[in-house]
């Protein structure tokens, strides 16, 4: 099932995340990373999108269901990647002003 799989593997955008922390070595996300994030988070969602719809179409709502929880947890994932991008950008003009 795939809400299954996609817990078990992790979510892509948050181990971008975490790569991009190592990279920078600061404790930071490295701001490329924060992009490709973004980018696989608005993918996911919109493709949960598509199979949330498809299952209702068919009458599977159970399936519905699970497949809503993980875009309600893809769209949240979105919100946390992209606030921080927004501090990250705040705090990278901040710097450059100071
Ligand atoms: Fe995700």
């Amino acid at each position: 099932m795939i809400a299954n799989r996609v817990t078990a593997n992790g979510d892509p955008a948050r181990r971008s995340l975490s790569l991009g922390r190592s990279a920078a070595g600061r404790g930071r996300p490295a701001p490329g990373r924060l992009g490709g994030a973004i980018e696989t988070e608005h993918v996911e969602i919109a493709t949960y999108e598509i199979l949330v719809n498809d299952a209702h179409a068919r009458g599977a709502e159970e399936v519905a269901a699970l497949l809503q929880q993980n875009l309600d947890e893809e769209k949240n994932a979105l919100k946390l990647v992209s606030e921080a991008a927004q501090r990250i950008a705040r705090e990278g003009y901040a710097q450059a002003a100071a």
